[in-house]
């Protein structure tokens, strides 16, 4: 390529984004609240790759799913393998479970990650090719006050985040007993409309009916609303299942509303389904969606170990949270000479040892300039350095804040940055 031709410019792939400082501090905030809250309950972080074995998620995930079958980061390595960018986690806590037999610990087991996943969807507001995910899962606690827990975990977490005017929208989806004969009802309704429903929908109706009540197009919803519904074919397990779950999130105080035709996207599901929905947020409004899924560790080969969990999306959740960032604090070096920058790099080794935050910039300036500079970047402090300084030993430290000034010792100004000791000289 000749060099005078116009450089492209290489830019982000779509559908992923930059997390630019300024915003990471936001996430850094969010996701430290969530750490926080999820360790109250007593669960721990499980750490799992971005790569996993395709099959891992057609199986996991579902291979009606929209999820395997369309929107899969799928290729074949250099060894041959075909591997995936992981479009959700649960799958991947399973597999850990199974390898690692973590079944053999104590139970119930209660992980906890935060981190990327990737699907190849049509981006749009609140919908990315590279999103994040805040996910939860417990294994092994059949008890319906677990499916109730998670949820209240979920609504601290949200009221933690000041996020306000979500609805929360429960149903069971039954489970290997009861659904094969609501599917059959399902299937013959839906094969009835057929010539009604969207292309996609049609397939649907052959392969995996619930499906439909995933569609956003305005007739197939018109059609679905008249299908029977999962709720009048629950076992008695099922339904008792359920009946306590909602007394229980009764006993939270936890306003919610059952919604007969939530299935969720995903095949595993087992009794409870749930998602929390942003009212105000358009089409993506779902910021939280789980639920059971009591066969996928046995159907992986794994123990009898039952499952459930819920998965946030991050830039949703951030983009209704009301959080605010508390302010950097830190320490600007105004210096005058080569002397006093030595003097300062050294100072800002001890200050750092201390906990606080320096900044030493290495461009010679007159004092007006340092404090012209420090105001810009929004120092806390400046520590003044010159020559009467170095004679002393002692050093100027301005509160930029207070419009204060002190004088001390570099373990006494550290005392004081640190609100521990105030020795005001002016
Ligand atoms: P999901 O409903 O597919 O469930 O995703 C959970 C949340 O991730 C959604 O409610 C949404 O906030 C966010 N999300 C999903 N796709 C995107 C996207 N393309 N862009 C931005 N945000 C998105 C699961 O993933 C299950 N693994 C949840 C679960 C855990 N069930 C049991 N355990």
């Amino acid at each position: 390529m000749s060099s005078d031709q116009p450089k492209k410019e290489i830019s982000a792939i779509k559908g992923t984004h930059d997390i630019l400082p300024e915003e990471a501090r936001l996430w850094q905030l969010a996701e430290a609240r969530a750490r926080e809250i999820f360790e109250l309950y007593g669960y721990r972080e499980l750490r799992a790759p971005v790569i996993e074995p395709t099959e891992l998620f057609e199986k996991g995930t579902g291979a009606s799913s929209d999820i395997v079958t369309k929107e899969m980061y799928t290729f074949v390595d250099k060894g041959g393998r075909s591997v995936t960018l992981r479009p959700e986690y649960t799958p991947s806590v399973v597999r850990a479970i199974i390898e690692h037999r973590l079944d053999l610990q104590s139970q119930p087991l209660r992980y906890y990650y935060m981190g990327p996943m990737f699907r190849y969807d049509r981006p749009q507001k609140g919908r990315y090719r590279q999103f994040h995910q805040i996910d939860i899962e417990v294994f092994g606690e059949k008890d319906p006050a677990v499916d109730a827990e998670i949820v209240e975990m979920a609504h601290r977490l949200l009221a933690r985040l000041g996020v306000e005017d979500v609805l929360t929208l429960v149903n069971s989806v039954g489970c290997k007993k009861c659904r094969p004969a609501y599917g059959q009802e399902l299937r013959q309704a839906a094969l009835a409309a057929r010539d009604k429903l969207c292309p996609d929908c049609q397939r649907k109706a052959e392969v995996n009916p619930l499906r439909i009540f995933d569609c956003k197009n305005e007739v197939c919803r018109q059609v679905a609303s008249g299908f029977p519904l999962i709720i009048d074919f629950l076992c008695a397990e099922c339904r008792d299942h359920f009946h306590k779950f909602r007394e229980y999130l009764d006993l939270y105080g936890i306003e919610y509303r059952v919604e007969p035709t939530l299935v969720r996207g995903l095949d595993y599901y087992t009794k409870t389904a749930f998602e929390i929905v942003a009212e105000h947020l358009g089409a993506q409004n779902a910021i939280c969606g789980g639920g059971r899924y009591d066969d996928m560790v046995r159907e992986f080969g794994g123990p009898d170990l039952c499952g459930i969990g819920f998965a946030m999306g991050l830039e949703r959740l951030l983009s209704v949270a009301r959080i605010q960032v508390p302010k950097d604090s830190f320490v600007y070096f105004a210096y005058l000479g080569d002397q006093a920058k030595k003097e300062s790099l050294r100072l800002a080794r001890v200050l750092r040892s201390e906990g606080i935050e320096c900044l030493v910039e290495f461009r010679d300036r007159g004092m007006k300039a340092h404090f012209s500079r420090a105001n810009k970047l929004g120092a806390d402090w400046v520590l003044i350095i010159g020559e009467d300084e170095l004679k002393k030993g002692k050093y100027q430290l301005k509160d930029m804040v207070n419009s204060r000034q002190f004088e001390g010792s570099a373990l006494e100004l550290a005392g004081i940055i640190k609100g521990k000791k105030i020795l005001e000289i002016g």
